[in-house]
């Protein structure tokens, strides 16, 4: 077995880690998410989902990753494999490399306008608007949707038409992302973190004070954080709510992705598990909750009004960072700056979760096929650039791998991990595992919570999707959306290949 790589430093595995979990996420998602589904009272089923279901499942990526990694395995198939003996289990670990790898398909995408954007601010490329017209924040913001649909040509119905501009910034992240993913875990995802995010959180906290001191005749950024965090009773009781602030916690902390699993799996068999997760977890959640939650809504509500922002919020999360908060800067003192600020603040935080959607690929090329990391990085990327080209061209298909690999399936691979581990697996064992040169001992209630509680609540979301909310989905069709989907199933299947040849020579070594 050739050596496996592993992360140089605590503070490096942590901050990589964290950089893993923020994510635009955190800055757009989280804040239209509690906007529209109860503003304070969110945070309730928001913080049990946190504790129940998201810390125990951080516990047990982390545990099967470095579980795998110590047998030279860093993707689901395998460990999947070692963990439950089933002829079933190495193929439910597909999902490890079909889901992150889907996403990356788009993430690196979007991730790319932030570059852009940040280009054009910096250089002063983006649309003026008087101070006059804010009067009606339609106006006002018309010439950014303008810039926006253009940069991206998103408008047209048969193939959208992006700019130049667009394309090269593309190619550009790309390149960056290639250049961090082959210089390999410690000499390029260690430390390219360890130099991102003090940034990262040095230009949030700066944003965030230029932010909440803000105050225009049409409100002030405080009656964005009072509307924001205005608790509103009567939707505590919505399932909606609940399922959005489980959806949110998964997304933000980057579950069911296998993104986590390879990352920790790069660990060393006794290296603190337990403490480190739960710092890196915590450095997420102030990202989001702190940092996320006093920018983008409260500099809307100072600008617009509250009744404005409200509007804003519910438009999702890119008018949110590509066409309201520029605004917003463009009429600030020193704007430009602001935006570039921002901007860069979203690429950082989008360029060290893109290459730990990557990895997964990566990894399961050179554990299981042995190739060369720069012959598993060149291969994964190609694929993935030949692939995201059709986010970037086919309409609605953003959107079509977004519901199923971003949303679906990640509830449903993260119901197999916590099975499979706590189930399949011996449980003592997995909790021996996962406690293992711990800094920190868990509490035993969490024994009982991951056994017991995490997938019981995720069955019941899991069958929530299935028969409330995928057969909505089902009834939208369109050659595109249709397009989309088969090549979903392609790429499934063509995964499904790989870890079947895989597994072949895994027997053939056995014998
Ligand atoms: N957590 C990231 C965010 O907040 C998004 C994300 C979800 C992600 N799953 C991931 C990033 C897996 C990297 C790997 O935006
Ligand atoms: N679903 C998000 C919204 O509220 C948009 C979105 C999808 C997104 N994938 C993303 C945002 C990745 C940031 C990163 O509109």
């Amino acid at each position: 077995m050739p050596q496996r790589e592993h992360w140089g430093t605590r503070i490096g595995l942590i901050l990589a880690m964290a950089g893993n979990a923020v994510g635009l996420g955190n800055f757009l998602r989280f804040p239209t998410q509690a906007a529209q589904n109860g503003g304070g009272v969110f945070m309730i089923p928001y913080m049990i989902s946190l504790l129940l279901i998201a810390i125990p499942l951080m516990w047990v990526e982390w545990g099967m990753g470095r579980y795998g990694g110590v047998r030279g395995h860093g993707t689901t198939p395998a460990i999947f494999g070692l963990l439950w003996k089933n002829r079933l289990s190495r193929y439910i670990g597909i999902l490890g490399l079909f889901v992150p790898f889907v996403v990356a398909c788009y993430y690196v995408y979007i991730e790319s306008w932030t570059l852009g954007y940040a280009f054009f601010a910096l250089s002063g490329k983006l649309p003026k608007v008087s101070a006059e017209m804010v009067t009606s924040s339609e106006a006002y913001l018309e010439p950014f949707k303008k810039f926006l649909l253009h940069y991206t040509g998103m408008g047209a119905a048969d193939l959208y038409h992006p700019s130049l501009a667009a394309y090269i910034f593309f190619l550009l992240t790309m390149l960056l992302n290639y250049a961090i993913l082959v210089r390999g875990i410690s000499g390029g995802i260690e430390r390219f973190a360890k130099v991102a995010m003090p940034i990262l959180f040095g230009l949030a906290i700066l944003l965030m004070i230029r932010v909440i001191t803000l105050e225009t005749p049409h409100g002030s950024a405080v009656d964005g954080l009072n509307f924001l965090w205005r608790p509103d009773w009567s939707q505590l009781g919505n399932p909606k709510v609940w399922l959005a602030a489980a959806g949110q916690v998964f997304f933000t902390l980057s579950l069911g992705f296998g993104a986590i699993i390879t990352y920790a799996s790069y660990l060393k068999r006794n290296d603190d598990l337990t403490l480190s997760a739960l710092t890196a977890s915590s450095l997420n959640e102030f990202a989001e909750i702190v940092l996320g939650g006093s920018i983008a809504i409260p500099a809307a509500a100072a600008f617009f009004g509250v009744a404005a922002a409200q509007m804003i919020a519910a438009s999702g999360a890119f008018n949110l960072a590509f066409v309201s908060l520029p605004a917003i800067f463009a009429n600030l003192p020193a704007g430009w700056l602001l935006g570039f600020f921002w901007f860069i603040l979203l690429f950082f935080a989008g360029i060290t979760s893109s290459v730990a959607i990557t990895q997964p690929v990566i990894a399961f090329l050179e554990d299981e096929f042995g190739l060369s990391r720069r012959k598993a990085v060149t291969a994964t990327m190609l694929a993935l650039f030949l692939l995201a080209h059709f986010a970037i061209l086919l309409p609605k298909a953003l959107d079509e791998m977004d519901f199923w690999a971003g949303t679906f399936f990640v509830v449903v691979f993260a119901l197999c991990e916590v099975t499979i581990f706590f189930w399949g697996f011996n449980p003592s064992a997995a909790w021996r595992e996962i406690n293992r040169g711990g800094l920190i001992k868990l509490p035993r209630i969490f024994f009982f919570i991951m056994r017991y509680v995490t997938p019981f609540f995720l069955l019941i979301i899991t069958g929530w999707w299935l028969f409330k909310e995928l057969p909505k989905y089902l009834q939208e069709t369109s050659p595109t959306i249709w397009v989309t989907r088969l090549l979903l199933v392609g790429i499934f299947l063509g995964f499904g290949v790989l870890v079947y040849i895989s597994g072949r020579k895994e027997k053939g070594h056995e014998r």
